[in-house]
């Protein structure tokens, strides 16, 4: 039997790695630019980690956990997310106890088991930041702007923000109550799902897709707000406003996880089939205090790579190219053939992108790969030339040969 790879798991190749890396890279360095430190926590931690911080009622604990026992008899979880490990990994270092706030990110595979389809995967990639211990809607704002940045400077067109405030525990038990009621005439004609939600987690019926033309009249959250949550919910719209960055308020917007508090907002884009989200995140003010840490509030966004990629695609959007070879080596003959090793080894070490043929093809076959590769010279050596210690070397642009002291190669390449 022929294996294959795992459902909703994708290889990535060669031709489509340089786009991950040119993301991965623009995420590093906008986080330079916004001063967050990278963070590498485990891909599996406790079970309980994510019972407790993600939600046990939420669509991830109940239904698409990668969970197994192992050996040793640990209950553990392949990480859903990322922001539940980094808050256990921030308690757990007392990253608390430095005098400046923790501003953190992270870059890797997350695993959820999820129906699959065009964006949507169970394996699949987040760039995440979380910031811990302040309560300013200012940083509420600079997480948002820097996930806005982070599609604007990719290339991305016609981003949106949509932000709610979801309140504190207490503004959401009341709203809670308010909604069941608007919720419970209609109870028996609602789908499986929302029945199901009814009392375990009423919120999330506004998202459902099935039946959202019946929540019209739905009473609103932010009428539900308290003095200090619609507060802050201002600030951090006035911070946005202020940096020009678009956004909608979209009063029914409830997050998959359970931890949120004040702020929750989403990036959306067109162009992967019924996916719309390409992004999301909030504030979690309880969170860290959940999972045994002390009391300190985060803010923080995860946004999904691969969904990145597959609407730069559906936009025509191209990520720059491959870099190309600054030279192929082709040797001519056995003795010149085993030279260019070193002369490889050299070039490589003065900085150059180099390659040979290893397949003992004809020079006409080696000259295509040259091509292939985009090379902006060929260097080739015959065992005469060897003798004298020169090589000829080509310009592909131009057709134009030279031949190059072999021990001025590596000038000669760099400065031509
Ligand atoms: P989330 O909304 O569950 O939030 O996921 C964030 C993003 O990850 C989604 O918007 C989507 O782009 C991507 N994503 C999620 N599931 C899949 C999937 N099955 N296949 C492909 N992409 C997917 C979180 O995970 C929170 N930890 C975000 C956060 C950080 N909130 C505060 N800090």
């Amino acid at each position: 039997m022929k294996i294959q790879k795992p459902t909703g798991t994708q290889d990535i190749l060669p031709s489509d790695v340089e786009k991950w890396q040119l993301m991965e890279n623009k995420a590093r360095e906008l986080c330079r630019r916004y001063h967050y430190k990278e963070i590498r926590t485990p891909i599996f931690e406790h079970t309980e980690l994510f019972v407790r911080g993600v939600g046990e009622t939420t669509d991830i604990v109940e239904k698409e956990m990668y969970s197994f026992v192992t050996r040793g008899d640990d209950q553990v979880t392949l990480r859903p997310e990322g922001t539940a490990g980094v808050v256990r990994a921030y308690a757990e270092n007392k990253l608390y106890g430095e005098p400046d706030i923790a501003k953190l990110y992270y870059i890797g595979p997350m695993f959820r088991y999820e129906r699959p389809q065009a964006g949507r995967y169970r394996q699949f990639h987040q760039f995440g930041i979380e910031a811990f211990g302040s309560t300013d809607p200012g940083i509420d704002a600079e997480v948002i702007a820097l996930g806005y940045a982070f599609y604007r400077e990719l290339g991305l067109r016609d981003v949106t923000v949509e932000i709610n405030s979801v309140g504190t525990p207490e503004v959401r038990a009341a709203y809670r109550a308010q909604l069941q009621d608007f919720l419970r005439p209609m109870l028996g004609e609602l789908c499986k799902d929302c029945q199901s939600r009814f009392d375990r987690n009423p919120l999330r019926i506004l998202d459902c897709k099935v039946d959202q033309h019946r929540f019209e009249g739905a009473p609103s959250i932010l009428d539900a707000l308290d003095e200090e949550c619609s507060t802050h919910f201002a600030k951090v719209r006035e911070h946005l406003t202020a940096m020009d960055i678009p956004f909608r308020i979209n009063p029914r917007l409830v997050r998959g996880l359970d931890y949120y508090t004040h702020t929750a907002f989403e990036y959306k884009a067109a162009g992967i089939g019924a996916i719309d989200t390409i992004g999301g995140g909030g504030r979690y003010n309880g969170l860290v205090g959940q999972v045994g840490g002390p009391d300190q509030p985060g803010v923080g966004l995860g946004l999904g790579l691969e969904r990145v990629l597959l609407v730069l695609a559906a936009q025509g959007v191209e990520l720059p190219a491959e870099k190309p070879l600054d030279v192929y080596l082709i040797g001519l003959g056995e003795a010149a053939d085993s030279a260019l090793a070193r002369i490889a080894y050299d070039l490589r070490g003065a900085g150059l992108l180099v390659d040979k043929d290893y397949t003992g093809r004809k020079m006409k076959a080696q000259m295509k790969s040259a091509d292939r590769f985009r090379a902006k010279f060929v260097a080739i050596l015959g065992d005469d030339e060897l003798a004298q210690g020169t090589i000829t070397v080509k310009t592909m642009a131009t057709g134009e040969q030279t031949p190059v002291p072999l021990s001025g190669l590596a000038e000669y390449l760099k400065t031509h």
